[in-house]
């Protein structure tokens, strides 16, 4: 089967939307969150018409049908990482929630003196609860340095391992450069000095699949939102025996095994770090998208992004005043970039009023904008579902806001 954009968007009633100003939609803003296809959205309807009722919880047949859903949703989640087991796959709010669940975790047991190690291109939220686990327990931060390319210097992450680091946490993807980093190498490595490693796969999950058993990576995680399905709700991958030792999260119903007023005990894994109702037609609907994601093929998507890629960076690259961050060929199909002596919310606003949407500002990664000593770029993100002509309207949007603003 050939890749058939057309046929692809046809899937996605937003693509055909018509903007205030009369223009055509242009969303490249795919990082940020990804669209929604009909058949995810029919999942989401379907759940809310015929079968929604709390799961684990009731004899009655909606429950059942609500809680047998979400758990095939769970198990598609499973297959889609190759992870051993269902119960290592924890539904959590996003990203943000999962990388907070470990961190909070560990936050308890580090003790003083323990070495932690981030990457200089991290989202916040892989940096900003690792710093609130130091302040608990006196575990030092280090950090990987990043250089001019927009990758990470990893003969220097090698020289910061030792005896005393405990835990390494990067992402997969860079979320503000498009930047896919070498996290074989970082695991493995991690792995000699018997440090664990959460990888953050929120960008790449729309890009390519992780094989979490080959990568033998200890924490993985995921956000439905960037792969086509809905916000608010993401997975932790966690090895049985890190999921184990880390202490629950948060207190409530369906986390625990007994509860009295002398002593609680908590529940089995995934359970244990599932408390409260969770955003049950939110699982649902991820596992249709991972079915959805599937069906269009990873090596697919993948190639046709970079021939978008390609033909994005050649166009902007023929801008003159224009630079990009993180240029290189090992990337998702994301340009960050500036026009000389232009302020990036300027360019996207002009961008906007031609109907094309991309993100401006630091992109929750502060310290990549410190590192170029910028305030901020203008990200285009790419996705299966966008076209040549697209990457086109880009390119001539900004020269012509270059023209209007230079
Ligand atoms: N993390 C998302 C982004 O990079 C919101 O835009």
């Amino acid at each position: 089967m050939g890749f058939d954009v057309t046929a692809i968007r046809k899937d996605f009633p937003i693509l055909g939307r018509t903007l205030k100003n009369g223009k055509p939609l242009v969303y490249l803003d795919n990082a940020a969150t990804s669209q929604t296809p009909q058949p995810v959205i029919d999942v989401i309807v379907d759940y809310y018409s015929r079968y929604n009722a709390n799961i684990h919880r009731g004899v009655h047949q909606l429950s059942q049908e609500a809680t047998d859903a979400y758990e095939q949703a769970r198990q598609k989640i499973q297959k889609h990482l190759n992870i051993a087991h269902a119960h290592e796959v924890i539904f959590t709010a996003g990203t943000t929630h999962s990388i907070n669940i470990v961190a909070a975790g560990f936050g308890q047991i580090l003790q003083p003196g323990d070495e932690l190690i981030v990457s200089a291109l991290e989202h916040h939220a892989n940096i900003v609860p690792w710093q609130m686990a130091c302040e608990r327990s006196g575990a030092v931060l280090r950090v990987i340095p990043m250089t001019p390319q927009g990758t990470l210097d990893l003969d220097a992450y090698e020289a910061l391992l030792n005896d005393r680091t405990r835990l390494v946490f990067v992402n997969h993807v860079s979320n503000a450069l498009g930047s896919i980093n070498d996290i074989e190498r970082i695991i493995h490595q991690a792995h000699a000095v018997r440090a664990a490693v959460l990888i953050d796969g929120a960008q790449a999950a729309p890009h390519l699949v992780a094989d979490v058993q080959a990568l033998d990576v200890d924490f993985y995680t995921l956000s439905a939102h960037k792969i086509c399905g809905p916000t608010g709700v993401g997975m932790l991958y966690g090895k049985e025996k890190w999921l184990n030792l880390l202490p629950p999260y948060q207190g409530g119903g369906e986390m625990i095994a007994t509860v009295s007023f002398e002593k609680t005990t908590y529940a089995d894994l995934p359970h244990k770090f599932e408390a409260g109702t969770p955003n049950i037609c939110g699982g649902i609907a991820f596992g249709a998208a991972v079915d959805y994601m599937n069906s269009i093929g990873f090596e697919q998507i993948a190639a046709y992004e970079h021939q978008l890629l390609l033909r994005a960076t050649e166009g902007l690259k023929s801008i003159e005043g224009l630079t990009i961050y993180g240029d290189h060929d090992h990337k998702t199909a994301v340009i960050s970039f500036n026009l000389a002596g232009v302020h990036p919310y300027d360019v996207g606003s002009i961008l906007d009023q031609l109907g094309i949407a991309v993100r401006t500002g630091h992109h929750c990664a502060q310290p990549i904008m410190t590192y170029y000593n910028i305030p901020g770029t203008v990200r285009a993100s790419f996705s299966f579902y966008n076209t040549f002509e697209e990457v086109d309207a880009l390119i001539a949007g900004v020269k012509k806001a270059q023209q209007m603003l230079c």
